[in-house]
């Protein structure tokens, strides 16, 4: 049995820990300073402990508090924490260096995660000088996880990954309320979205090239044609490829100062 503790307990450690509940070799707590936050902890039966607790009775913590609470937060951990106890930061911008210098001594390691870990379908990258594989193991339970050579790639798998499902989000939201146009009160809206869904992630898992499966929907004339050609006028590829590069620099720009 090992014990993760989880420090701040909002979206992203909800996300982390309903993975982690369906597996019995984890044994979770969590510290927050949030009413609501703190509340869901109850809800879900898992052990509140103070910070101090939590960092003398974890074999590894996982700290989820904004950038703009880490430097607080380390100076506070820095009197408290066990020598031996594995630190995983998963805030977005703030360097290994700047946690090695937050918490020195210490054995860190940065995990970029996404939402999709709440369901097992996580992507996590990681970045740590340290070489055992046990938060590789951890972030692989709650997906699918790899390790990353330059820290810069973090930055991107941000952007990518962590902050992509909200960009798909959005056009996924679009497309529901233009279903409300279409759809009959007594269809569901949500379910005609989530076939739609399936069937291009079924497309996607049969391995066929997405050039092809565009060319297979686009007659030449047709409405496809029309759809996608004002895509392409009004530069949407580029748009969205920007949209990733903004989430990708204001990454590097977080930092805990
Ligand atoms: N959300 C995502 O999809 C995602 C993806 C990848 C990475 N991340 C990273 O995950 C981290 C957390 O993001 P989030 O969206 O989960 O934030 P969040 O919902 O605001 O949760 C953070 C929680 O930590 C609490 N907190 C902050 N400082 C604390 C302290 N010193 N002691 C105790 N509790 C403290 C906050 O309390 P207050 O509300 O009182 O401040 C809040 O309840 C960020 O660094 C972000 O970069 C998030």
């Amino acid at each position: 049995m090992r014990k993760i503790g989880f420090i701040g307990c909002g979206h992203m450690a909800k996300a982390l820990i309903k993975g982690l509940q369906k597996n019995s070799s984890y044994i979770i707590s969590g510290h927050d300073r949030n009413e609501a936050n703190l509340a869901w902890l109850e809800h879900e039966s898992i052990a509140q402990q103070s910070l101090e607790n939590i960092c003398t009775e974890s074999d590894i913590v996982v700290i989820c508090v904004r950038p703009k609470d880490m430097y607080d937060l380390c100076v506070s951990m820095n009197g408290v924490i066990r020598d031996d106890i594995k630190i995983v930061s998963v805030a977005a911008g703030v360097t290994l260096e700047n946690l090695k210098t937050a918490l020195p001594g210490r054995r860190i390691y940065r995990a970029m995660p996404n939402i999709g870990a709440k369901d097992n379908l996580g992507i996590t990258s990681i970045f740590s000088s340290e070489q055992d594989d046990e938060i590789l193991e951890i972030f692989n339970f709650l997906g699918k996880a790899f390790r990353v050579d330059n820290e810069e790639k973090i930055n991107l798998h941000t952007s990518l990954i962590g902050s992509g499902p909200a960009f798909y989000f959005e056009i996924i939201n679009e497309f529901e309320n233009r279903l409300d146009e279409l759809l009959p009160n007594n269809v569901s809206k949500r379910d005609i979205t989530l076939l739609f869904l399936t069937s291009l992630i079924s497309a996607i898992k049969n391995g066929e090239n997405l050039e092809d499966l565009i060319a297979s929907i686009k007659s030449k004339g047709g409405t496809t044609e029309a759809g996608l050609n004002l895509l392409y006028n009004e530069n949407f590829i580029k748009i969205f490829s920007d949209a990733i590069d903004a989430a990708k620099n204001r990454a590097t720009e977080l930092s805990m100062d």
